[in-house]
């Protein structure tokens, strides 16, 4: 008798060994656009899954671990993000979204995290060349201004600037860089995180304008964008959001995404005891 239950016992153990082999895990999916540092890009000396690093690829992570799924990010260009999310093809998108008017209407999403300075201030760059050249509004009249698709720098653009600037609607931004460098349009506008890494990798070669957009605070902070509709998951990415915040992952997050976004602030940061930058 007690051979065949110690026979059971260890048939049963096999069965669970086997069951966490065999169990995959569910994918969580998430597209992004990896083309804005510090909040995702593409770390080149890696390949694959690894390549995508920074602020929101941490976050996705966390979640993924949280929720106990596998992630699997989705690579595409910042517009096709937002019509994978309505679609339904991936779960939720993070991707250094803005909260917008026209957004919140069509999607849920999250509450607000907040990763650093990256966007409490919008920007338009042009070559150092013309530095001085843009001190206002007005003075890209008659230009060519490029901003991405389907952004909140886009909405920005056409409402500050005058009606007969030329507005370029740019996919990726790592070569709307390449381009303006080539000098295929006379300024880009970019959030001014975004401005500082490019600059602090391109010495020399890139000003930002002495124009400033006017932002309304609550584009300031970011907001995960997931289908109208999936409310159970909006609140459980809330929550996590919450416990992220708490724990203080956001600026150790942010330093490390800055750090390898080769932008020099990340080696004045210092951290505080829950891992926020401190000062
Ligand atoms: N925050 C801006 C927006 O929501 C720009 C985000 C761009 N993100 C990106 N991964 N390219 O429109």
């Amino acid at each position: 008798m007690k051979k065949i239950v110690s026979l059971i016992l260890a048939l049963c153990m096999m069965l669970a060994f086997a069951g966490c082999g065999a169990s995959e895990k569910e994918v969580l999916k998430v597209a992004l656009s990896p083309d804005f540092a510090p909040m995702e890009f593409v770390d080149t000396s890696k390949s694959g899954q690894d390549s995508y690093v920074g602020f929101d690829v941490s976050l996705a992570k966390y979640i993924a671990e949280e929720l106990g799924m596998e992630l699997e990010i989705l690579p595409m260009s910042f517009d096709a993000c937002q019509v994978a999310v309505q679609t339904g093809s991936v779960d939720m998108s993070i991707s250094g979204f803005s909260w917008t008017e026209e957004r919140a209407a069509n999607y849920n999403l999250s509450d607000y995290y907040y990763a650093g300075e990256n966007e409490t201030e919008q920007v338009i760059i042009t070559l150092a060349a013309n530095d001085g050249a843009f001190p206002e509004a007005a003075s890209f009249s008659g230009k060519k201004v490029a901003a991405q698709n389907a952004s909140l720098q886009l909405e920005l653009c056409k409402s500050q600037l005058p009606e007969d600037c030329e507005i370029v609607e740019v996919g990726d931004l790592t070569t709307a860089f390449l381009q303006l460098q080539n000098g295929d349009f006379d300024a880009l506008a970019v959030a001014k995180g975004q401005a500082d890494v490019f600059i602090a990798n391109n010495p020399d070669s890139v000003v930002i304008c002495g124009f400033e957009f006017e932002v309304d605070a609550a584009y300031e902070a970011n907001v995960i964008m997931l289908p109208k509709g999936a409310d159970e998951l909006t609140a459980k990415v809330n929550e996590l959001l919450a416990k992220a915040y708490e724990a203080g992952y956001y600026g150790e997050w942010y330093a490390e995404a800055l750090e390898l976004a080769g932008a020099e602030t990340a080696a004045d940061v210092t951290y505080d005891d829950e891992g926020n930058i401190a000062g």
